[in-house]
């Protein structure tokens, strides 16, 4: 990787205690020893250029370099829209070293933001482009996200102390996690050539699973690599977990599709796109009775032997007794309950006797004209396609805005910024 002119960024971070530490890549894969015998520490040094390196192990350059955010959030309640959740340096929960600090989120359900100025802007022309930090949940991750925003040169969101979710970005990476949803987010905003709108472009989502990154305590580093030829790679723990092209695998792609439905072409009248008809040579045979019911009575069904058709049923029950109670005014007329005909029992039934019913042979229903193919089928109709008055082709939607900064009236020098929402 050419380390040496692009953006080098190490963090480490934990929102529910969080550490952030920041050093360089290399020296991540050193080990951490145990507590009793702990490893000297010694901040890293920076070999060539880094747009910015931190390690987060020195309070007063954390003072100085480091903006917290005072912003409020415009769309959040009032009650946690305020950017004051508390960072501060301290030690690691496991695998201290002296001395070896990292930059920890100390509030819970809180928005923080913190970010710093870049040493010098980064200008997306002929050198690639490197992100690179730690970050370890210490105490495993509910919901919230430990991602970087890199912040587009803009001289009316130069106050990072107002630094928001609104604030104008880059680039945007890292991960992010709430509920069963694990996220680790590629984003750039892509400045529409033809009339200068900025739309976000969503990557494609990693193959790989990413929940052990937020449950396993442990630090694990995320890059960030785009190349001039529209490339990039993503990493964790220097292994790819996503990788292609910001042309091909971003949603919505950078550029729009050449030809578009022509939205004022309308169905024509007599556009036909039934692929078969009722055949209309057809003609309802002669004997077709449509009206004929689908059950006829059956005349074979003898009524049974023995049964009594001059015999109810059900008769009033000769014992019963009208209850004391029993107000006409209220309750109406008294009635014996209904017990069933004695004389019924052991015979085949009582009462009038209805014959069964059966299947009418003579049944066919509604005649419908078989369907034959449709000579008029014209297929099914689809507007004509058009030339795209949105169309554009940018062939290097790597050419950002640069992510740097004005500080003063705009003419005064310009760094660049990394942020951390
Ligand atoms: C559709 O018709 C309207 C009105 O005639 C016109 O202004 C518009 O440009 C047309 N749209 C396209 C895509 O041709
Ligand atoms: C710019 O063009 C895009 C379509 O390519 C459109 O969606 C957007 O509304 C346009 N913006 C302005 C400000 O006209």
């Amino acid at each position: 990787m050419a380390r040496t002119r692009a953006l080098i960024l190490v963090l480490i971070i934990n929102l529910f205690s969080t550490k952030i530490f920041c050093e360089e890549s290399h020296s991540h894969d050193q080990d951490f020893s145990d507590e009793e015998n702990k490893a000297l520490y010694t901040s890293p040094v920076v070999s060539g250029f880094a747009y910015l390196a931190e390690s987060f192990d020195d309070n007063e350059r954390f003072k100085t370099v480091w903006i917290q955010s005072q912003a409020k959030k415009e769309s959040a309640d009032e009650d946690i829209a305020k950017y004051d959740g508390v960072w501060s340096l301290e030690e690691s929960l496991r695998n201290q070293q002296d001395g070896d600090l990292g930059l920890v989120l100390k509030s819970k359900a809180r928005h923080a933001a913190i970010s710093a100025l870049l040493n010098k802007p980064f200008k997306f022309d002929d050198k690639p482009l490197i992100v690179q930090y730690e970050v370890n949940f210490q105490e495993g991750q509910e919901c919230g996200g430990a991602y970087l925003k890199l912040l587009t040169q803009d001289p009316a969101h130069a106050d990072l102390k107002k630094f928001h979710d609104k604030t104008p970005y880059t680039i945007m990476f890292g991960p992010d996690k709430c509920g069963n949803d694990h996220k680790l987010h590629f984003i750039f905003r892509h400045k529409n050539p033809v009339n200068g709108t900025i739309e976000e472009k969503h990557c494609k989502k990693p193959k790989e699973r990413l929940e052990e990154y937020f449950k396993d305590k442990i630090p694990h580093l995320y890059t960030l690599v785009i190349r001039p030829d529209n490339s990039f790679i993503i990493k964790v723990d220097n292994k790819i977990v996503n990788e292609g092209s910001l042309l091909d695998d971003f949603t919505p792609p950078v550029n729009p599709p050449l030809e578009i439905e022509d939205p004022n072409d309308t169905r024509p009248e007599d556009w036909d796109d039934r692929e078969k008809i009722p055949d209309p040579t057809a003609v309802k045979p002669e004997d077709w009775d449509e009206d004929a019911p689908v059950q006829i009575v059956d005349e074979d069904d003898v009524i049974p032997e023995g049964w009594l058709e001059d015999e109810k049923p059900t008769i009033p029950n000769p014992d019963a007794v009208k209850p004391e109670d029993w107000d006409v005014e209220m309750d109406g007329e008294w009635e014996p309950p209904e017990i069933p005909n004695p004389k019924c029992e052991g015979v085949a039934g009582c009462g009038p006797y209805k014959q069964k019913m059966k299947k009418n042979p003579r049944y066919k229903g509604k005649w419908l004209a078989p369907l034959i193919d449709n000579p008029n089928y014209k297929g099914k109709w689809k507007p004509r396609l058009i030339h795209n008055p949105d169309y554009f082709n940018d062939d290097h939607p790597f050419r950002m805005s640069p992510i740097e900064e004005h500080t003063g009236d705009g003419d005064g020098p310009r760094r660049r910024k990394a942020n951390k929402e």
